[in-house]
């Protein structure tokens, strides 16, 4: 795969335009995680997303577009509150949900009267949607309740020869998956967490953010055991990490641990662990979230212990990712216990 642009266009956009156009699916990266596309208007082709992904009909898709000059062409009577964060986030990780236009198959809604919109702050994504013309609807490129991909090579773990096409545009630089606002309703509602921060979004709106907003169906992105590795992962304090690993190892377990880097010297004569140092940046772990759950799963884990980070900034993202990998409900749920995650083994 040759992927150097030319006047912005990578060679191999070309071809994956083509084989949109011909109602193939192409998973492509974005900064978020890599995406499974198709074309948006082609309600077979979108059919065939949802049953390679294993997931059902019902969980609507997002909308990818080349540019905020596109707004208007997939959504009716948006607000000026979506212009304004179109303009301030676009290209960036934030969703938009707004009234569909009759241009948006209700396959990709999954019935219903709004559409969710981003455009991706990534080139060879841009490339590949400024080729194609029109929108990609694209859900993450991982099957239903897994993991998502940041990397070309999670893809292919994952679908393997499933996908028509894949562009590999190297690893993810935000990590976690879009910011998902709802812009339908009086007052603007947060529906999942994600690369936009909470604090960035009320900043540019003037108001604050609704944040106990629940779709109008089922949305893989608010189910609770979504983004789940194969291992089980436990959530406890900080300082009882490593006895509750040291606990599951005696129980046989093979133990994965994300530790902070605090108490990471405290392991350093334990070797019976897969352990990894959390990064003290958010920006960091956020960006790497998925390929340690995806590298406990490599490395045989069926256990994973974590701790929950501070939830401002992008935290707020990230401890939504390990509640839901811990089968935990909505991130307001904060309140579980780390008791009842342990009779889960
Ligand atoms: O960062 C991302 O958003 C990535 C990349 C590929 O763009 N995509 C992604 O798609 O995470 P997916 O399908 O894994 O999650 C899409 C989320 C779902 O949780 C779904 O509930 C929500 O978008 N969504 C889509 N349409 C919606 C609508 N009309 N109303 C409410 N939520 C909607
Ligand atoms: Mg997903």
């Amino acid at each position: 795969m040759t992927l150097t642009p030319e006047d912005g266009i990578y060679p191999d956009c070309l071809r994956a335009a083509d084989v949109l156009r011909a109602g193939g699916i192409v998973a492509f990266p974005t900064e978020t995680v890599y995406g499974l596309g198709a074309d948006a208007e082609n309600a077979k082709a979108v059919e065939r997303i949802f049953a390679v992904k294993d997931r059902p009909l019902s969980h609507p898709l997002i909308v990818h577009l080349g540019g905020a000059s596109q707004l208007d062409d997939w959504a009716t009577a948006a607000p000026d509150s979506a212009r304004l964060l179109a303009e301030r986030f676009w290209p960036g990780p934030l969703t938009l949900v707004l009234r569909r236009s009759g241009r948006v198959p209700l396959a990709v809604t999954g019935g219903l009267e709004t559409v969710a919109l981003r455009v991706p702050a990534h080139a060879v994504a841009l490339s590949l949607l400024s080729t194609f013309g029109g929108g990609i609807a694209a859900p993450s490129a991982n099957r239903f309740g897994a993991v998502s991909p940041t990397t070309a090579s999670h893809v292919c773990e994952g679908l393997g020869s499933a996908v028509d096409y894949l562009l590999d545009g190297g690893p993810s630089r935000v990590g976690v998956e879009s910011t998902i606002v709802d812009l339908t309703g009086a007052q603007p509602a947060l529906l999942r967490p994600g690369g936009v921060t909470r604090e960035e979004l009320e900043q540019a709106l003037g108001c604050t953010v609704l944040t106990d907003a629940r779709c109008a169906l089922p949305a893989p992105g608010r189910h609770p055991s979504h983004y789940a590795p194969q291992a089980k992962v436990l959530l406890v304090a900080q300082d009882e990490i490593l006895t509750e690993a040291r606990r599951l190892r005696a129980e046989r377990h093979r133990v994965g641990l994300l530790l902070p880097s605090p108490f990471a010297s405290a392991q350093a004569s334990d070797t019976e662990h897969v352990v990894i140092v959390v990064p003290d940046s958010m920006v960091e772990y956020a960006r790497r979230l998925y390929e340690f759950l995806w590298e406990f799963d490599r490395r045989g884990c069926d256990a994973i212990v974590a701790s929950l980070p501070c939830e401002d900034g992008l935290g707020l993202a990230i401890a939504d990712r390990l509640r839901r990998a811990a089968g935990r409900g909505h991130y307001k749920d904060a309140g579980a216990s780390a008791k009842s995650q342990k009779t889960a083994l």
